[in-house]
């Protein structure tokens, strides 16, 4: 926050003729620094978590296991809203908790009131993937590489890299802990993304009521939920794409959602402005389906209201366009059977990835 705000004095002096070299950044007043320990009790390090029920994959077992010293400090990082241009936007502004690390928009809003073109996805049990690549184009290869990319967004956080690990920097709060998870007090680019990446890895959903049922407790879903299993594996096809832990396969596939048939165009191209490839004009990653039914509307662009209108998509085949995914084809389902899909993925709802934003900020 100092460091910030003396680069708008600064801004200020300038613009009144003076020297901007009288705006060094200040020493933090003593009184507004918290103390380490204060920060250590409200953000503690802890155990890299052990997955819910349903999630049979160990975050101690993949390649490179999340730190929890990196854990805990992406965490802060996560919530900060220091990180943008103005300090009115963090990561968990457009990823909200609540949410299941979504939003209940149909795009987002970054600094200064501008709106995106995308509805932010949840990245819950991203750790799993099949897939390393993020966004809906698959643009970024990792969740570290994903990581840089919203501080430089002019619509997101609005802010430069350079200045993002230069207000980081400048905090002697948070550089004593980069040295807790790096070794170091160094601020890189590389170090705030991967803590933050880590922190992610460790948001996991499972102990629904869908996981119980199938660990065998049967009253854990109701009837519904069960014919939306059937289906949803079966007749339905829908695992053809939600695949696994997550519900998702990363891959892309063009549903015809955002088909414009006046214009023959797409109001966006997808994953084919990274591929060129004609195949992928009009695809978009398949999402995951927990805790879906927390942020509604739905698909990239936040078209469909809700579960209902998706299914409704699904029914009648997606919407015809040159590219439309060969998998998609009418689907003959009654209106109990859509409805019965519907409560299939209510039943995702389950814990693991809580969390609010620490109380007290480096
Ligand atoms: C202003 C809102 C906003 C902010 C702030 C924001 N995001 Fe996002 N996030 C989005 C949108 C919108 C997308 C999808 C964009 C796209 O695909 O082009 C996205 C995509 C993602 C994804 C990809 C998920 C997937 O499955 O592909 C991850 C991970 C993510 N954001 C993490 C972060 C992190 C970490 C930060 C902070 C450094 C952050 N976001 C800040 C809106 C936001
Ligand atoms: C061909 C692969 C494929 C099949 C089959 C498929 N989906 Fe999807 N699903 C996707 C993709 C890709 C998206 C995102 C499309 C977009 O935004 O353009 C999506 C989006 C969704 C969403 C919105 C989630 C969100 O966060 O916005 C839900 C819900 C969903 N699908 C449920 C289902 C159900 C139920 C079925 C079976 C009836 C099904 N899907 C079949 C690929 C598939």
């Amino acid at each position: 926050m100092i460091a910030r705000l003396s680069v708008a004095v600064g801004v200020g002096l300038a613009v009144l003729g003076w020297s901007t070299a009288l705006a060094e950044p200040p020493a933090a007043p003593a009184a507004s620094a918290p103390t380490l320990e204060r920060l250590e009790k409200a953000n503690p390090v802890a155990p890299i978590p052990a997955s819910p029920l349903g999630i049979e994959r160990k975050l101690a077992e993949l390649p490179k296991p999340p730190e929890p010293e990196r854990v805990r400090l992406g965490r802060w990082l996560f919530f900060d809203k220091r990180l943008s241009a103005d300090n009115t936007v963090a990561c968990a502004t457009c990823h909200v908790p609540d949410d299941g690390f979504s939003q209940p928009t149909p795009v987002s809003t970054g600094i200064g009131g501008q709106k995106g073109k995308r509805k932010a996805p949840s990245f819950l049990n991203a750790a799993f993937a099949f897939f390393p690549e993020t966004f809906w184009d698959g643009r970024a290869s990792s969740l570290e590489d994903q990581a840089s990319g919203p501080m430089a967004n002019p619509i997101e956080m609005g802010n430069t890299h350079e200045v993002v690990v230069k207000t980081v920097a400048g905090n002697a709060n948070y550089r004593a802990f980069f040295k807790k998870a790096f070794g170091d007090e160094k601020v890189t680019l590389e170090r705030i993304t991967k803590a933050i990446a880590d922190y992610e890895r460790t948001r996991l959903s499972g102990n629904s009521q869908w996981d119980r049922w199938k660990a065998g407790d049967q009253k854990a879903v109701g009837d519904a939920a069960k014919k939306g299993d059937e289906l949803f594996f079966g007749k339905a096809n829908c695992s053809r794409c939600h695949v696994g832990i997550a519900f998702t396969d990363s891959r892309f596939h063009n549903l015809g959602i955002g088909w414009d048939e006046a214009k023959k165009d797409f109001a966006d191209k997808g994953r084919f402005a990274i591929t060129s490839k004609s195949e992928d004009l009009g695809a978009f990653k398949t999402p995951g389906l927990r805790e879906t039914a927390l942020h509604a509307p739905y698909m990239h662009d936040g078209s469909l209201a809700t579960l209902q209108d998706v299914v409704a998509h699904y029914r009648k085949g997606g919407t015809k366009n040159p590219h439309l995914s060969p998998k998609m084809e009418p689907l003959p389902l009654t209106d109990d059977e859509a409805n019965s899909l519907v409560e299939l993925m209510k039943a995702l709802n389950g814990e693991g990835y809580q969390d609010s934003a620490p109380a007290v900020f480096p």
